[in-house]
């Protein structure tokens, strides 16, 4: 049975690992560790089966440039799974819990850039075909949205900014 809970400090560690062992380099476990000094609302979930943290996933915050008006959204980025619990639904319960959190905080609009085959499955859509940019060089169909609230997008589109941590990347 896997459980998804809220990250506490006694998790650092080892989700620190679960990023370093799932992305084999050590950058997106810095990016967590720069993260959680800057983001807010705070809210890193953990997956744990058998008493051992396997998953990890933030939501960074973003903020989509739309004319004279900034929006603020966030981006499903980054998440991990201990490569020897991958493919067994680790993620997509991950996934899926964090959507329902960032739901209940009021976020209408997530971002993810990753695999096209993968997060359609959640609901996201081309980010180009609802007018969105991203601020990195991605491939379109790399680069989706999901409205949590149907219709809070800006209607003119805009250009989407991760947050600095993610230039070291
Ligand atoms: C992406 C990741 C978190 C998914 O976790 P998971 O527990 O394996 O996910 P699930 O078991 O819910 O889903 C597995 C599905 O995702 C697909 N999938 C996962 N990563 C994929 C990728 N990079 N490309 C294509 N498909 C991928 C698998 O093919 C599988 O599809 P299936 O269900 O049709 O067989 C995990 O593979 C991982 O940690 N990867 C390395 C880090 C990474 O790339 N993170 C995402 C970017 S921030």
């Amino acid at each position: 049975m896997v459980v998804v809970r809220k990250e506490s400090p006694q998790d650092y560690e080892v989700v620190r690992r679960v990023n370093e062992l799932a992305f084999g380099q050590p950058n997106e476990a810095d990016l967590v560790d720069a993260l959680r000094g800057v983001a807010q609302p705070r809210l890193f979930l953990v997956a744990v089966t058998a008493g051992q943290v396997v998953g990890h996933i933030f939501f960074s915050p973003v903020v989509i440039e739309s004319g004279d008006s900034d929006f603020t959204a966030v981006a499903l980025a980054p998440m991990s799974v201990l490569p020897e619990y991958q493919r067994r639904g680790i993620g997509s319960e991950l996934v899926n819990e964090g959507l329902i959190k960032r739901r209940q905080l009021g976020i209408t609009v997530v971002v993810v850039i990753g695999h096209p085959d993968y997060y359609p499955r959640f609901g996201f859509t081309p980010a180009k075909e609802r007018g969105l940019q991203c601020e990195y060089e991605v491939p379109d169909e790399a680069f989706m949205v999901l409205e949590l609230t149907p219709g809070s997008l800006p209607g003119k589109g805009g250009f989407v900014k991760f947050p600095p941590e993610f230039t070291n990347v």
